[in-house]
Parts: structure tokens; C-alpha cells; sequence
């Protein structure tokens, strides 16, 4: 089987050249801690965070922009609309080894405020926001995109070419369309077709469930990382996995999986926040359960932190 080797991304070596995806409401410092402490990947990645608000936030010390030295190195991922915001978010970021652009979300809320996987379709736009944050910062820079409306080399050559002409350290490629729901397919051949675009390093992302997948994607690409998410909140130990580190699963040790990072989070979080980011890691958690949709489900209408504590140590077993 080919082997993955480590790659830069300006001054910072990736390795292992895996990469913890940004997940909104997921990849915070809890999650990022207890996805170290079974085997850290070469790069974690903070969730998006509002350039716009990115003033106040580092003001206020915000729980999302705080990390420990065990979540290192870290990309810190902003989503903006416009230059100015994308600059001004990007400045006041100076904690950040590496400041990722989000050019890939297709959240509702992302969509109508003309910015992530949106601004794709203006290529003018799009340059003028990387080259204001390449402006605004001397830190590495990376951008995360999608395919943009329709699977298109001609308009991915283009991208990939305003992306490289302003000086982006690193590309991540999420192949799939920016309108495309997660079930679809992501269509890995276009990261190949990627790499034969870009000198600068190409992440990879997309469907990686295992060891197998990482390394059929990097043999099939030539991509230089591999980024995992959704496999990553269902199986936070699947960086050791794929490290050839064997973990034997118990319901003994999802519980104590499950319940540390609850914990984490609710001594993180100030309780209406902490809530919100419980119920989501338990829906992707819970699908190593038997009857784990059905916990989840009832979990997600609790209204507390000590109903949801005394529901999991109720139920968690016994939907095992
Ligand atoms: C709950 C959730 C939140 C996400 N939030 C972000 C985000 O904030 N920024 C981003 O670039 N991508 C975000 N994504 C997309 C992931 O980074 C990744 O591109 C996608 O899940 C495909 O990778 P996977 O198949 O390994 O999960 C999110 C995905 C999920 C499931």
C-alpha cells in the first residue's frame, strides 16, 4: 500500500499529513482535545468563525477562539462577504499559525450573506477577498473550497489559478457541488485534476471513513492531506486508526468516550452553548450504537444539562 508523507503549509510541517476538518458547533476546543489525546492529526482546524465579529469576539476571549498547546498546529477558519470583513477579521486572528478562507459552506445562513461556498460564483469577488486577507496577515494562509454549480474543469482552473496568484500557502478541495447535500458522492477525481492545476500543497476531503480510504484517495489524487470530519465525530480515535493503532470498542469505552467529552464541554461552554454542541456530537456519536439514532433523537428534547446527564447514564448501555 503507498505511503502518506508529511507536507508544509508555509513555515508549519503537517505531519502526519492528516487534517481535522472544520465542523460548525463541532471541531471546538473540547472535541479537538479529545480527538488529541487518542492520536493528534498533522493540522486541526477551528470551527468557522464570523469575520465580522472576530473584533468582539477576541475581545470578549470567546470560548471558540481558545485552544490549547495539545490542539497544535491549528488553521483558524473565517467566513466573510466582503474584503473589508475578511481583512479585518483576518487581522485581528494573530494568535493563528494558519488562517483558512471559507469558500465552501453552503449553510442557508452563510448563503444570504453572500459569502462561504456562495461567493463562487464571482470569480472577481472571490479574488479580491483572498488577496484583502493575504493583505492583512504575514500568517499562512489556506482556502477550503467546493466545486462551485456545476463539476467544471475550465471554471476549476480558473479558481485554482486566482487562488495560487495571490500567494495561498494550501488549497482544500471538497468535491462536491456547492449546492450538493453531504449523502452525494464527493467526486475525487477532481481533486486529482486539482493537483495537476496547483504547484501549492492540495488537501483532500471527502468520504474518508478509514485507513483503506486515506490512502486510496492520496494514491488516486496524488493530493499531498488527507481532512477528515464526519468520520472523525463518529470515531474521534480514527487518527490512531489510521496510525496503525488498534482500539478495541466496548460499550464501557464509548461511554467513557462519550461522557468525558461531555464533560469537557459543559466545563468549556456556558450552558445555552454547551447544549447545543452535546446534542449535535451525539447524533453523529451515537451511530456506534445499536439503538443509537433513537437515543439521540430523545435527546435532542431536553431542555437541560442535568436531564441530559442523567438521560445518558439511564440509557446509554442499554441502547449499545
Ligand atoms: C456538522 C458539520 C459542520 C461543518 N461545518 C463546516 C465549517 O464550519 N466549515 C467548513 O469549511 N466546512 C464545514 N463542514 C464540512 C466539513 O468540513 C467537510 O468538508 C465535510 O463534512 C466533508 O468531509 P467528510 O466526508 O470527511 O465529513 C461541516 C460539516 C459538518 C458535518
Amino acid at each position: 500500500m503507498p505511503q502518506i508523507s508529511p507536507f508544509k503549509i508555509g513555515q508549519t510541517t503537517i505531519d502526519p499529513p492528516l487534517i481535522l476538518a472544520p465542523m460548525a458547533g463541532i471541531s471546538h476546543s473540547p472535541f479537538r482535545r479529545l480527538v488529541a489525546g487518542f492520536k493528534p492529526p498533522g493540522l486541526f482546524f477551528s470551527e468557522m468563525l464570523s469575520a465580522r465579529h472576530l473584533p468582539c469576539d477576541v475581545k470578549k476571549k470567546s470560548p471558540w477562539l481558545r485552544s490549547s498547546a495539545l490542539e497544535h498546529p491549528m488553521a483558524w477558519q473565517i467566513v466573510a462577504p466582503s474584503p473589508e470583513e475578511a481583512a479585518l477579521g483576518a487581522a485581528h486572528l494573530t494568535q493563528a499559525e494558519i488562517i483558512d478562507l471559507n469558500l465552501a459552506c453552503p449553510a442557508p445562513n452563510i448563503a444570504r450573506r453572500r459569502a462561504g461556498g456562495h461567493l463562487l460564483s464571482d470569480l472577481q469577488l472571490t479574488d479580491s477577498i483572498i488577496k484583502a486577507v493575504r493583505q492583512a496577515t504575514p500568517r499562512a494562509m489556506t482556502v477550503k473550497i467546493r466545486l462551485g454549480k456545476k463539476p467544471d474543469l475550465v471554471f476549476l482552473g480558473e479558481l485554482a489559478a486566482v487562488i495560487e496568484k495571490n500567494g495561498v500557502d494550501a488549497i482544500t478541495l471538497h468535491p462536491r457541488l456547492t449546492t450538493e447535500k453531504l449523502k452525494r458522492r464527493a467526486r475525487w477525481e477532481y481533486i486529482g485534476h486539482l493537483k495537476t492545476m496547483v504547484k501549492i500543497p492540495v488537501i483532500g476531503n471527502g468520504d474518508v471513513n478509514s485507513r483503506e480510504d486515506c490512502l486510496k484517495m492520496t494514491a488516486q489524487t496524488g493530493c499531498d492531506g488527507v481532512m477528515i470530519g464526519r468520520a472523525a465525530v463518529r470515531r474521534p480515535w480514527i487518527f490512531a486508526e489510521i496510525g496503525g493503532i488498534e482500539q478495541e470498542i466496548s460499550p464501557e469505552f464509548l461511554l467513557r468516550t462519550y461522557e468525558e467529552l461531555f464533560n469537557e464541554i459543559i466545563n468549556f461552554f456556558p450552558p445555552r452553548m454547551a447544549i447545543g454542541r452535546i446534542k449535535e456530537f451525539t447524533w453523529h456519536f451515537s451511530t456506534n450504537l445499536k439503538f443509537g439514532h433513537r437515543l439521540a433523537a430523545r435527546l435532542q428534547s431536553l431542555k437541560d444539562i442535568d436531564s441530559c446527564r442523567d438521560f445518558i447514564r439511564e440509557n446509554f448501555i442499554t441502547a449499545c
